[in-house]
């Protein structure tokens, strides 16, 4: 695998799965194959999981990883071309991909979407400089629009936890007082694309994703119905894919409770943290047995480690 910046990235999501999953039971297996190999980790925006887990995983590969906080410790990168630098970036990105690339033979980035300027955040202008002039791999851990590495974790985590051959697997807009995102929710929807399963999105009226990525994918508005019979409830809070960036609604109403996920199959409770607890999702459920999102976080090793793992095989 040359880059990963989107799940389709992958010759096959079932083999990487099974894959992650051996690798899971012997994480050092390969600690030979990164030896001598460097990765920089490029942060433009915080990180619990991603930055430990991405680290652990290179280091399981015997990789050597240098982390970088570039959005707090870098210097402002420009990303158009012909532009008079005469403001407050002071550094372009043709020669900071270029340079970067001197130092290590992966660059993992992490960049968010800006929830203000769509057209930039849908052209995935750093990642895609990135990949344009540093010439070497590239892995997104989470761009404007994706966050594959977290949607090949959770696939992991519900193959370890289904039951049913085909499960009813339901992804819940929730409330969250700031405007999020959608990477999460989109990279998860072109994930369960690729699954055998019973898959529905519910949301409140207003919060649609962008329709080029949830194309056919079955919308449900009454988030009890969307419940009823789910083996996983998948949760995440995004801000107007339409009015784009904007909070539309917040009503505590959509809160995921005990009393939502009695109508499941005995669901599984999933989210890619970092949570707000009775803000999202009510203690009962985040502490119940059928939360699972520790390990979903867990996974988030093996994930990174089987992706760097196929890239480290193709240099
Ligand atoms: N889920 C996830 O990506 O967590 P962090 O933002 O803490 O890395």
């Amino acid at each position: 695998m040359k880059n990963y910046l989107n799940i389709n990235d992958l010759d096959s999501l079932q083999e990487t799965i099974s894959e992650a999953i051996e690798l899971k039971k012997q994480p050092l297996k390969f600690e030979e194959l990164g030896k001598g190999k460097t990765i920089c980790l490029l942060f433009f925006n915080n990180s619990l999981r991603t930055r430990l887990s991405t680290q652990k995983a290179a280091q399981n590969l015997g990789m050597n990883p240098i982390v970088m906080n570039f959005g707090a410790e870098g210097w402002q990168l420009e990303y158009e071309d012909g532009v008079v630098m005469n403001k407050n970036k002071s550094e372009h990105v043709k020669e900071a991909a270029q340079v970067i690339a001197q130092y290590c033979d992966i660059v993992a980035i992490r960049a968010f979407a800006s929830l203000t300027d769509k057209e930039k955040d849908l052209a995935e202008i750093v990642l895609n400089n990135f990949k344009k002039y540093a010439g070497i791999p590239v892995v997104n851990m989470e761009s404007a629009v994706g966050h594959p590495m977290q949607a090949l974790a959770d696939a992991i985590t519900m193959e370890e936890y289904k039951v049913a051959h085909k499960p009813k697997v339901v992804l819940s807009w929730a409330p969250h007082p700031k405007a999020l995102p959608h990477a999460v929710a989109n990279s998860f929807v072109e994930m369960m694309q690729l699954q055998d399963a019973d898959f529905v999105i519910t949301h409140p009226k207003g919060y649609e994703l962008d329709p080029t990525i949830t194309k056919n994918s079955n919308i449900e508005y009454d988030q009890k119905k969307a419940f009823e019979n789910a083996d996983f409830v998948y949760v995440k809070n995004w801000s107007s894919f339409k009015d784009y960036g904007q909070v539309v609604k917040s009503d505590s109403d959509w809160m995921i409770t005990g009393d939502k996920m009695d109508v499941t199959n005995k669901g599984k409770f999933m989210h890619c943290l970092p949570v707000r607890r009775n803000v999202v999702v009510a203690d009962e459920v985040i502490d119940s047995e059928n939360s699972i999102v520790i390990e979903q976080a867990n996974n988030r090793t093996y994930s990174a480690q089987i992706v760097l793992k196929k890239i480290l095989e193709d240099l």
